[in-house]
């Protein structure tokens, strides 16, 4: 039988079991000074293992991460292996004369498709600095305006698309330039059972190459290319009210303060070579490839910004 006593005992118990014997025993303000102490106690035991907490939160949140990382990097190494073993190669040729905005929207191209640009010219600039045996039979040729001989750019292409970052596609800049070497091209595509998927041709009348063949400054390290009235460097400055002239110590690289340069080959009697070059041999090149659908015009007679809408057009499917 329960009786009025035995509540009270059994309450009592359970009281005593939920609140700590020690304060059980304390009057009121001695519970609010051992509360006090317990607290302070709570918060430099806290502050004792926090570190040890933080670290542990770390290393288990960097676990975590790293093993995010690694699956995000198998997943993508999956998509890449399947593009590269079932999807067509993106072989595009940037086409036009000396002058015509090819190099200028080439590294926007690149930004967009995310495959390399390969410039033949900048290759035999490259090797003219260095003083290859290539460079030393190009140099002659290229500072006159004339072209390389065949075999050696199809050498340096031919070896420069075996290298990983084309195995999605590339961006031909200055290549193919007569119809040997654009034969040359299909050959070795042909080998991978690859093909030229697009030719962008950009279009300029002669007369407006002039004017911005004289007027360009390069970068010679990274090839940015700056013209004196239509991209100036950040640093131009330039004497004289009525013919303004270039300071040419003031001509500098934007993003690294570096020197620009000009090249040998951008002289108004060299672009005369140059053009005409481009006319007899490479412009015979579009004949050889409307057949298949791939030519493209873009007018790049008019403002950089517009040349590039009308660039990204043309890089569409249709
Ligand atoms: P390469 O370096 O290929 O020269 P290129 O074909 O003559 O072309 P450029 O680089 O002069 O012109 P671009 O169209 O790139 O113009 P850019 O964008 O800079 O070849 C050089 C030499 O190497 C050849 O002559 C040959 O000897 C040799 N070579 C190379 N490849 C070869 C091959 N396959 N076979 C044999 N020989 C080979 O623009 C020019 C200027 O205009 C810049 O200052 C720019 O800022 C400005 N600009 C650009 N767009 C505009 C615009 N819309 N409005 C106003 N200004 C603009």
């Amino acid at each position: 039988m329960i009786t009025s006593s035995t509540t009270t005992a059994v309450r009592l118990a359970s009281h005593r079991l939920l609140v700590p014997s020690s304060r059980r025993s304390l009057s009121s303000s001695a519970a609010n000074q051992f509360r006090q102490k317990a607290q302070a106690n709570n918060e430099e035991n806290i502050r004792r293992i926090l570190p040890y907490l933080s670290v542990a939160a770390l290393a288990v949140g960097t676990i975590h991460l790293s093993k995010k990382e690694s699956t995000a990097a198998e997943n993508k190494e999956k998509v890449e292996e399947k593009f590269a073993t079932y999807w067509p190669q993106n072989v595009m040729i940037l086409f036009g004369p000396p002058g015509a905005g090819k190099g200028t929207q080439a590294p926007k191209i690149e930004g967009v498709l995310g495959i390399p640009q390969l410039s033949t010219g900048d290759m035999l600039r490259a090797a003219v600095a260095e003083g290859t045996p290539v460079g030393k039979k190009a140099e002659a040729v290229m500072k006159a305006g004339g072209l390389v001989s065949d075999e050696i750019v199809i050498g340096i292409i031919e070896d420069r698309i075996k290298h990983d970052d084309c195995r999605f596609g590339f961006i031909l800049d200055g290549f193919p330039r007569t119809i040997e070497q654009a034969k040359a091209l299909d050959a070795m595509l042909a080998k991978e059972g690859a093909c030229v998927t697009k030719v962008i041709e950009f279009q300029v009348p002669d007369k407006v190459l002039e004017e911005r063949i004289t007027g360009r400054w390069i970068h010679k390290k990274s090839g940015r290319s700056y013209h004196i009235k239509y991209a100036p460097p950040k640093s131009m400055k330039s004497t004289g009210w009525f013919t303004r002239t270039i300071v040419p110590e003031s001509m500098k690289d934007d993003f690294t303060g570096e020197p620009l340069i000009q090249r040998p080959d951008d002289t108004s009697s060299a672009l005369v070579k140059r053009l005409a070059s481009y006319h007899n041999d490479t412009v015979p090149i579009l004949k050889h490839y409307e057949p298949a659908g791939v030519v493209k015009a873009v007018n790049a007679n008019q403002g950089m910004n517009d040349v590039w809408n009308s660039t990204l057009e043309s890089l569409k499917r249709n």
